[in-house]
């Protein structure tokens, strides 16, 4: 799509940290977007919840893509560019550059400006062929590609670790429609989707002993306060992570801990004990549930990849009718 072309689709213009919030805390029940967890700080914790023990999906994706950069890397033509939604750490990225050195660009497309400009830094020296683009946006809304992607023979979308399963099942057949769009006549997708498996699993991954998806949940705050003016008292929410069977999802929450009112933006909000805001969903799929979902808006399955223990897929896919 051209520029003239995008500019008469109406969307909105970005993500409003503050409206969303008010939007949210006003809400029955209360709820913040998921993607307000990456300022500078939460980013870092998210590394960490990587690294944890109980964190299997990173470790799970890393070791698929490792496993089988070469047959993957063969759904990427020659001169082709990669799109990474929501990139952040560029790690798996590096994986699939190793495993197709035709590549004749990189975009990493993520919300925290701070990080990918860092990380396209980093990955420069080591990838001296290729075009490392980045690209600061709210992967939810459309985004214009660098024009050095957009005269690539073909794009090729990226969106790991799971990403998807933040999003609601009709948004992420929306994002699924939007990547179509961005990518173009010729484009293939890669997925890492989480996969449904053992609830004791599930719950710990969420629930670490180390504290640091809890401080991971509660930075949400930190940061409400900081950029809005927020009067958020650390010491009196508290993190809970469960998995809801009937939805196969994981559902953060900050519960409050006593009746209390909070000031954030110049508006006012009223906690009973034991409210809960809800911060974060995150989906689990089966192979079959992502593909069909997929195929809905477009999307043909052409290989899926897992790990021993079935715990986490990648799933490619390619446009219908090409
Ligand atoms: C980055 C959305 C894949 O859902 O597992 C990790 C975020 N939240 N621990 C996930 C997260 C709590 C993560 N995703």
């Amino acid at each position: 799509m051209d520029a003239a072309a995008r500019k008469r689709i109406p969307q909105p213009q970005a993500s409003d940290f503050a409206a969303d919030i008010i939007e949210g805390l006003s809400a029955t029940p209360k709820r913040v977007p998921a993607k307000y967890f990456y300022d500078g700080a939460g980013s870092q914790l998210f590394e960490r919840i990587t690294e944890l023990p109980e964190y299997y999906p990173t470790r799970c994706e890393l070791r698929i893509l490792r496993d089988h950069a070469r047959d993957i890397a063969k759904l990427i033509p020659a001169g082709a560019a990669l799109v990474e939604f929501g990139s952040g750490s560029s790690k798996k990225a590096r994986i699939m550059l190793r495993a197709a050195p035709k590549l004749a660009a990189y975009v990493p497309v993520d919300i925290c400006g701070e990080m990918i400009e860092q990380e396209a830094a980093d990955l420069r020296p080591d990838f001296p062929g290729l075009k490392v683009l980045p690209v600061t946006a709210d992967i939810c809304f459309p985004f214009e590609l660098p024009v050095e992607a957009k005269a690539a023979p073909a794009r090729v979308g990226f969106f790991p670790g799971s990403t998807i399963g933040n999003f609601e099942p009709h948004e992420a057949a929306a994002f699924l429609r939007n990547a179509a769009l961005i990518l173009g006549p010729g484009a293939k997708l890669i997925i890492g989707a989480d996969l449904i498996k053992p609830i004791e699993v599930l719950n710990a991954a969420y629930n670490d002993d180390a504290g640091v998806t809890a401080k991971f949940n509660l930075n949400l705050l930190v940061r409400i306060n900081r950029e809005l003016g927020g009067t958020f008292k650390l010491d009196t929410f508290e993190h809970h992570a469960f998995y809801n069977r009937e939805r196969h999802r994981i559902e953060m929450h900050l519960a409050s801990l006593q009746r209390q009112k909070v000031k954030v933006a110049g508006g006012t909000f009223e906690f009973r004990a034991g409210e809960t805001i809800h911060t974060e969903n995150s989906y689990k799929y089966s192979v079959e549930s992502l593909s069909a979902l997929a195929r809905g808006v477009g999307w043909v399955p052409v290989g899926v990849w897992t790990d021993p223990r079935d715990y986490f897929s990648i799933q490619a896919f390619r446009l219908m009718g090409e």
